[in-house]
């Protein structure tokens, strides 16, 4: 049984794919990679985000997965800069298919100051947090100290399947530096295309027996 919480798959919504074809090839190939369950994770980066087209694309979809035995549920891929303000309460319906998990991506760079009170907050309306894969960002990379303050927030942390087969340098000191405090929670695809779930695969293999990673279904209970 293999999960993946991370995938750009639905068709037309962001830059992952762009037509419903590209999603079933997707598909396929996410099988031939023995996953049997993915969360659809399309970018959220604006509060005003078009949230219907998604809902859309999303049902049509849903059955082509079931057709191929693939269980498919409807996430997001939030980004902390997509909070909305005047009604902060709007990230729980963000949540990887309605439980209290929130994909959480960071700003590649500049990351907004009181960041962490960010968090505590988003937790304090009893979300649970999944760091999308830390190993991207400048300021983790820099400093892998944020990992631990992360890590005490009780945040989990999702690494691509990508940055562990073919990672930069920088990229591999992080991923080396969850493996090594035991924080290497989850491997996803972060899928835009075919080609992601091919280094799924790959990943999956250079990492069994070494990490015990989860699914999300570990921690929902
Ligand atoms: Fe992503």
């Amino acid at each position: 049984m293999m999960h993946d919480i991370h995938s750009h798959i639905i068709y037309g919504v962001d830059d992952g794919a762009e037509n419903l074809q590209q999603s079933l090839n997707m598909l396929d190939a996410a099988k031939a990679a023995g996953i049997d369950r993915i969360y659809a994770t399309p970018h959220m980066r604006s509060k005003d985000a078009d949230v219907e087209s998604i809902y859309d694309h999303f049902a049509c979809l849903h059955q082509y997965a079931a057709d191929r035995k693939i269980d498919l549920r409807l996430g997001f891929e939030y980004n902390i800069q997509a909070i909305d303000n005047d009604s902060f309460e709007s990230a729980k319906d963000y949540t990887l298919a309605g439980t209290d998990i929130l994909l959480l991506e960071m700003p590649f760079t500049l990351w907004p100051p009181f960041w962490e009170n960010i968090i505590y907050r988003l937790q304090g309306l009893q979300l649970r947090i999944i760091i999308a894969h830390p190993e991207r960002y400048e300021p983790i990379q820099k400093n892998p100290g944020i990992i631990k303050i992360l890590a005490d927030m009780g945040c989990f942390f999702q690494c691509n399947a990508s940055s562990v087969v073919k990672g930069s340098f920088k990229k591999n000191k992080v991923i080396r530096h969850l493996c090594k405090v035991g924080k290497l929670d989850f491997v996803a695809s972060d899928a835009h295309s075919i080609y992601e779930y091919e280094l799924y695969k790959k990943a999956v293999q250079k990492l069994s027996g070494k990490q015990n990673y989860l699914t999300i279904e570990d921690i929902i209970n």
